[in-house]
């Protein structure tokens, strides 16, 4: 288990370096990620290297035993860069430029910035590639993590080149696009120019592409500096962190490149779901790349400094979260970062070693985390283990929240929403894309996937007619991988399957308090009808209780499906709200309404709509929780024979397990948990035959 932080020696005078070293010993660190924004240290003007205060601290650190994830330090040019070249500076949408004093002030496109980049990796690889010390390689830093999006004239160029190479004429183009509307037609590739401000709507097939190309020109610096390391003969990992589900990079096309996944995460103390979006988290970094590693690379020890407000931790809390990361997956505990800073503006952010010194709760709560994953056993990597998967899909997301739609729709709320019901459950879930769904899983959940590539569809149909239960509900499948619709209108890849015709989306308000009329709505008009679409809700009724719907009351027909609920009021009442069809050997479901969640945190059900939607589904599938009866604010996760015990609760709390308790080797058929407790129990999974439908349609092809 690796355990350790960002260290950024280069913002001290020497003669605390080797307190750090001893320090971290005393705190069981094994290894730091090394001069993350060291650039301007290491080369202080074009044509001037300095690397003998690294090379002091590297061979410092491995004489401690202390391993070292090396930065490429490309993250923040130095002063010079910008000044001599101007043109890496990146853009907003209105041309403006993005000044130096911060970081991250490069255009991700320019070639003066990538050249620069280039030659400073060049010169660390070559220096440290067989350096003893150096175990891993950290490339740039949470790549686009404050600009999401760079308009300027080196991304306009990069741009046009992109789109060539993918569509190679511009018909082709024009076609994907759907130009012909609002005479959009262009004659040539340099015509074409980023979505920079405009008086309206910007063509919607154009804004994925642009999306697109923005992911890909922040995975080509990656893959770039990457290059250069295996140039000069690097064997060890390389990765750069992520940020769990950051909308502006599609990490799942970035993840075959990472040899380890790399996860910074920073659960907001003041979030009633943080625990259930810290775990979607960690599930989704697992889930990137089965089989292979991943590590929690950034999170704080207490508070961080970016937020408006910045409480610090809960007591207890540092170990649960840590706890949850290990719980689902994790093989390494990192912080930001291990001395905290003296000046800049992070200097109020919590770090191993607090500026108050080693008498502190912080370091207290440092050391014992050290001591803890010490101790714990060897822990198997996760492959796809989970019965259950959730999709959740970078270009649907960017196609669904485009704008000009039905209804607005926030699409990491509905993928939390839906997922919280599980984790709530103690059910665990892989993350997965469309095309990733197998015979793997036994129930995949497929909220509004509205954007629904050929690929994708074909693997949910052959899914479900395998055995697979699928459940999915509104915004679903209305548009193709161009963002524009098929012919034959909606539901048009998974209605047989669904046994489903779509008619009508029938988008739910209450009345609104603001203005209407033509041209630019005003943002209180805007405000106004968010809030009144908020406000909208339907009924239908499950098994003889009513619940509530929100978003929209579709209009669907069965075509073969049977109606599991039906609405209760609005103009869509006796309509199905909920239906069911077999397929194959599999079942397909459907919900025309999006349940109303009442954010069941982890710990049993609550009496909400999704969740009794979702108790359905995971009846019908045979979806089977971790440990069954959760006392409520305890979450429960399995990796291998290792099961974690989290009470995020606020009471004391007595769980029925038979193991052995994984630190102790002490065995045990009960687990007692104080608020913020966690247990490791080393617990063999049942080996009895769950009998999914899944698992029976399986057997019986075999045996045919
Ligand atoms: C991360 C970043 C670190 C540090 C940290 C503070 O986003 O990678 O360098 O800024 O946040 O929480």
């Amino acid at each position: 288990m690796l355990y350790g932080a960002d260290y950024n020696p280069d913002q001290w005078p020497e003669d605390v370096w080797d307190d750090d070293v001893r320090l971290m010993q005393e705190a069981g660190v094994n290894i730091v990620s090394l001069g993350i924004f060291a650039w301007s240290r290491i080369q202080p003007t074009e044509d001037a290297w300095d690397f003998a205060w690294l090379d002091a601290v590297i061979d410092k650190l491995h004489a401690g035993g202390i391993a070292v994830n090396l930065a490429t330090a490309t993250a923040s040019p130095p002063p010079w860069v910008s000044k001599t070249y101007p043109e890496t500076l990146p853009a907003n949408e209105s041309g403006a430029s993005y000044w130096p004093g911060s970081r991250q002030h490069f255009a991700p496109s320019s070639p003066i910035y990538r050249r620069l980049a280039g030659e400073l990796v060049r010169r660390l690889a070559e220096r440290y590639v067989h350096h003893p010390a150096v175990v891993m390689w950290h490339v740039g830093n949470e790549f686009g993590c404050h600009l999401w999006m760079d308009f300027s004239d080196a991304a306009r160029d990069a741009y046009r080149g992109w789109l060539e190479n993918r569509y190679a004429t511009v018909e082709a183009l024009n076609q994907a696009w759907g130009t012909s509307f609002w005479s959009q037609r262009y004659g040539s590739f340099d015509e074409i120019f980023p979505p920079r401000l405009a008086p309206y709507s910007h063509n919607p097939s154009s804004m994925l592409d642009w999306r697109r190309f923005t992911s890909d020109m922040l995975l080509e610096c990656y893959l770039m500096e990457r290059e250069i390391l295996l140039e000069a003969g690097a064997t060890q990992p390389i990765t750069t962190n992520f940020m769990g589900p950051f909308k502006p990079a599609d990490y799942r096309k970035w993840a075959p490149f990472m040899d380890v996944i790399a996860d910074d995460c920073y659960p907001d103390p003041a979030n009633p779901n943080r625990v259930r979006d810290a775990a979607f988290q960690r599930d989704l970094a697992r889930s990137l790349k089965p089989g292979a590693p991943w590590l929690l690379w950034e999170q704080a020890t207490d508070a961080v400094n970016w937020r408006p407000a910045n409480p610090g931790k809960r007591p207890g809390a540092l170990v649960a979260e840590t706890a949850q990361s290990i719980a689902r997956g994790a093989d390494g505990i990192m912080f930001f970062q291990w001395r905290q800073s003296r000046a800049g503006s992070e200097k109020f952010h919590s770090a191993m070693l607090p500026h108050a010194g080693t008498e502190t709760r912080t370091w207290d709560a440092v050391t014992e985390l050290g001591a803890r994953l010490a101790a714990l056993p060897e822990l198997p990597t996760p492959g796809r283990d989970a019965q259950v998967a959730l999709v959740f899909d970078w270009e649907n997301w960017w196609a669904v929240e485009e704008r000009d739609h039905p209804t607005e729709v926030d699409y990491l709320a509905l993928v939390l929403e839906w997922y919280g019901a599980f984790h709530a459950r103690g059910i665990q879930v892989d993350i997965v894309g469309p095309e990733e769904v197998d015979h793997a899983y036994d129930l995949v959940v497929a909220p509004a996937l509205y954007l629904l590539r050929d690929e994708g569809a074909s693997a949910l149909a052959r899914f479900v007619d395998d055995g697979g239960t699928l459940l999915t509900g509104p915004f679903t499948d209305i548009v193709d991988a161009h963002d524009q619709f098929r012919a034959g209108g909606f539901l048009t890849q998974l209605g047989p399957l669904l046994g489903l015709r779509f008619e009508d989306f029938g988008v739910l308000a209450g009345l609104s308090s603001g203005g209407s009329g033509v041209g630019a709505l005003s943002a209180d008009a805007v405000q106004a009808a968010r809030d009144a679409a908020s406000r909208g809700t339907v009924t239908f009724e499950l098994d003889g209780v009513e619940q509530s719907g929100r978003l929209v009351a579709e209009t669907v027909h069965a075509a073969g499906a049977t109606v599991v609920a039906a609405f209760s009021s609005g103009p869509q009442a006796g309509a199905p709200a909920l239906t069911r069809h077999r397929f194959g050997s599999g079942e397909a479901w459907y919900t025309a309404t999006q349940p109303v969640s009442n954010g069941a945190s982890a710990g049993g059900p609550s009496a909400d709509a999704l969740d009794a939607v979702v108790a359905a589904v995971v009846a019908a599938s045979g979806v089977r929780p971790v440990v069954a009866d959760l006392p409520a604010g305890v979450e429960a996760a399995r990796r291998g024979d290792l099961v974690t015990l989290i009470n995020h609760g606020d009471a004391r709390v007595e769980i029925a397990l038979d193991g052995t308790d994984a630190e102790t080797g002490v065995a045990v058929e009960r687990v007692v948990l104080d608020p913020q407790g966690v247990a490791f129990v080393s617990a063999p999974a049942a080996t009895s035959d769950p009998a999914t439908p899944r698992a029976r349609a399986t057997a019986s092809a075999t045996h045919s």
